[in-house]
């Protein structure tokens, strides 16, 4: 068998983590029962934007490694064959992983447009393949919530919300640093992403009830790497997703 299919069998069955970010699911196994809930929780989410008020969308987690970056790489590939205009922002300026996606370098992201060394035009990449845009992370820097807090932020997520169906951000997890909560004062909302077996319950809590002191909208909880046949879940890859109705 081909090293590349052992890679994805391990990644599927959940026996071991291989970091495959450049495998979407939702892409290369359209059928499967993964892509089905990812596109029941697109149907959703356009649901929820009906009168455009919801395109700014998070992605945020408890902990680390929950999934957020392979989460919201298939959501935005599913709108984009939707014809949705989207673009993916990877605000996890400490762990940048989105640029594996797209299998291209950290390079020219966000911090280099934020710090003026480049220009707006440079910094948005295209996937033709997937159809969609994208921002990496760009150089390091030691200076994370100067970038996240300055005001060419919040004038490049304006400027991007006129011109994109969707703008999704990944960001860090809420209990490691304070950039997901930074962050959420730009965005209509956030998806919270619940890896099972991965967060305690209380710390769960806690990092909902962090977001909700915040006045965060969050707009739905994700479960994440459901383990096989567990009663009331479904199959590994199965993304439940539950949203708050009162929004
Ligand atoms: N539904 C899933 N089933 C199996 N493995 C998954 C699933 N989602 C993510 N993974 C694997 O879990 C690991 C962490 O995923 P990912 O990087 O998307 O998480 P993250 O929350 O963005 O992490 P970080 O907090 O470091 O940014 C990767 O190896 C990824 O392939
Ligand atoms: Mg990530």
């Amino acid at each position: 068998m081909a090293k590349k299919q052992v890679a994805i069998d391990k990644l599927i069955n959940g026996k071991q983590r291989v970091e495959k970010y450049d495998y979407l699911i939702t892409k290369n196994e359209p059928l499967s029962f993964a892509t089905e809930s990812f596109q029941k929780i697109v149907i959703d989410l356009d649901y929820t934007n009906l009168d455009n008020d919801h395109k700014v969308l998070q992605f945020t987690s408890t902990l680390p490694s929950e999934g957020k970056s392979t989460f919201v790489s298939n959501i935005a590939y599913l709108l984009s064959q939707k014809n949705k205009k989207v673009i993916l922002l990877d605000l996890d300026l400490r762990k940048p992983k989105i640029n594996r996606a797209f299998s291209v370098p950290n390079k020219n992201g966000i911090t280099d447009y934020i710090s003026s060394k480049i220009t707006l035009e440079e910094a948005i990449k295209t996937s033709e393949d997937l159809g969609i845009d994208f921002m990496v992370a760009g150089e390091n820097t030691s200076l994370v919530t100067n970038v996240l807090e300055s005001n060419k932020m919040k004038e490049l997520i304006d400027s991007l919300r006129e011109r994109y169906d969707y703008v999704l951000l990944d960001t860090p997890p809420v209990m490691a640093v304070s950039d997901a909560i930074v962050v959420s004062r730009y965005t209509d909302g956030i998806i919270f992403i619940i890896a099972q077996g991965k967060a305690k319950k209380k710390l769960v809590k806690e990092s909902i009830q962090t977001l909700k002191r915040y006045d965060v909208n969050i707009l739905g909880i994700v479960f994440n790497q459901v383990k096989m046949g567990q009663a009331g879940y479904g199959y590994m890859n199965d993304y439940s997703y539950y949203q708050d109705k009162n929004d």
